[in-house]
């Protein structure tokens, strides 16, 4: 009990932080809140503090401050290191194994390690051990081009040349001249003899970018080429015999194409020999920090720029992104951060706002439950309580409900009554 006599009291205002110092150790503040139970009857509850305990508690919180900062710095620099320049260079006992993995001619610029990955490139490295057609197959930026280059290379037509024609780039009515090359007078302009890509590839490889957007005029004549490996020139009358692979890649559906009959169903047959599919990056997001840590490495040299490594934070902001431009996408970001980049490490501020947070609906999983319990902690309940309204300290049988687990240790419930 405590015995004070207060004048506020008796009006029912609530009096807080009142300071009484006993002695240079003990220090109390009390805040005091009046009750009335019946006319009659009144009393007043007081909540006491030690405010030496609480320096005490301070001071504690202080120096577990300062531990926890220094334990935060020592943990930032492990997480630095790991994906640090040392680390760009050097590869884990895990990396080393899973490397040996990839077939290396050919395809050491494909960076990758995923288990679709290497499915992939181990059917490309059988490939380029035969002449069979290959269908690659995979979203926009994925590596088609790169695999198509890789066959070639791990080939035994390596020492000659691979030709790329893109479907889509070159207009229609120019295709077919691009195709199989013209004889003079076979459109106007057309003064000498020019041979084609096809014929260009003889001996080598022809690349067929975009094969989806090929249009129908054109996939009838492909299919003579891939069935009799001849042709003639537009304007021509002389049949022409070439020995070309043919590597073709589309980011469309072919089977769908053929169901809409855009496109022709033998000539789907035909490329489809050996389709390889090429993953998307976010079915395979281990592969991200390995893609990150090549083109960090790629870009700060040909930049100039003296980078260090990559923080965690920004490492896992673009291992959550879901990359739709896959890795084109992906490597255009990592020149970008680089360009931009001023310190020595990669930060998570570096990371493009949109990929740190892609706009995607909220979805009702996601959001806390309404139900969830709160933490709820001493020190929020003395904020929170209504010193103005102390009836709620009172039970229905008029007794006092015990408060003082409410406040926790550092503090103490006290009250005490008056006529
Ligand atoms: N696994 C990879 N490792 C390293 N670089 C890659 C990888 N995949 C793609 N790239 C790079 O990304 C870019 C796009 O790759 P590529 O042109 O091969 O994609 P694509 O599948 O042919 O795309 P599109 O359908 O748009 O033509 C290129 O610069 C390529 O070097
Ligand atoms: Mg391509």
């Amino acid at each position: 009990m405590i015995n004070l006599s207060v004048t506020e009291l008796y009006h029912k205002l609530p009096l807080r932080n009142i300071a009484l110092n006993f002695s240079e150790e003990i220090s109390l503040t009390v805040d005091l809140a009046p009750f009335s139970i019946a006319a009659g009857c009144m009393g007043a509850v007081a909540v006491i503090r030690d405010d030496g305990e609480m320096q005490e508690l301070r001071d504690a919180l202080e120096s577990a401050r300062g531990t926890i900062a220094y334990l935060e710095r020592e943990l930032a620099k492990k997480q630095e290191t790991s994906w640090s320049a040392g680390r760009m260079r050097s590869q884990s006992r895990e990396e080393e194994l899973l490397s040996r993995l990839k077939p290396r001619l050919g395809f050491e610029r494909f960076i990758g390690m995923s288990p679709n990955v290497l499915e992939a490139l181990h059917i490309a490295a059988k490939a380029a051990q035969v002449d069979s057609t290959v269908l690659l197959l995979g979203e926009s930026g994925t590596g088609k081009e790169l695999v198509a280059e890789g066959i070639h290379a791990a080939g035994p037509r390596a020492g000659r040349p691979m030709i790329r024609v893109n479907c889509a780039a070159i207009p229609e009515n120019l295709l077919e001249s691009e195709f199989f090359g013209y004889e003079p007078g076979a459109f106007t302009g057309a003064v000498r003899s020019k041979p084609g890509r096809v014929e260009l590839a003889d001996r080598g490889t022809i690349f067929l970018d975009e094969i989806g957007e090929m249009e129908p005029g054109m996939q009838s004549k492909l299919l003579r080429v891939l069935q009799e490996q001849s042709f003639e020139r537009v304007g021509g009358v002389t049949t022409i015999r070439v020995d070309v692979r043919v590597i073709a890649a589309t980011n469309r559906k072919l089977e769908q194409l053929v169901q809409q009959k855009k496109f022709r169903e033998d000539l789907y047959y035909r490329l489809n020999v050996l389709p390889i599919a090429l993953p998307p990056l976010r079915e395979r997001t281990e592969d991200i920090p390995l893609l990150v840590n090549a083109f960090l490495k790629n870009f700060s040299t040909k930049l100039g720029k003296r980078l260090a490594g990559i923080r965690k934070a920004a490492m896992d902001a673009l291992v959550g992104y879901r990359w739709p431009g896959n890795v084109r996408e992906l490597q255009n970001i990592i020149e970008r951060i680089v360009v931009l980049s001023e310190g020595e490490y990669i930060e998570v501020e570096d990371i493009p706002y949109a990929i740190r947070h892609p706009a995607s609906p909220v979805s009702s999983d996601l959001l806390p439950a309404l139900d969830e319990p709160k933490d709820i902690f001493p020190s929020d309940i003395r904020e929170e309580t209504d010193f103005s309204q102390p009836t709620f300290l009172i039970d229905n049988n008029g007794k006092l409900i015990p408060s003082v687990k409410l406040f926790g240790d550092d503090c103490f419930v006290y009250y005490c009554w008056w006529d």
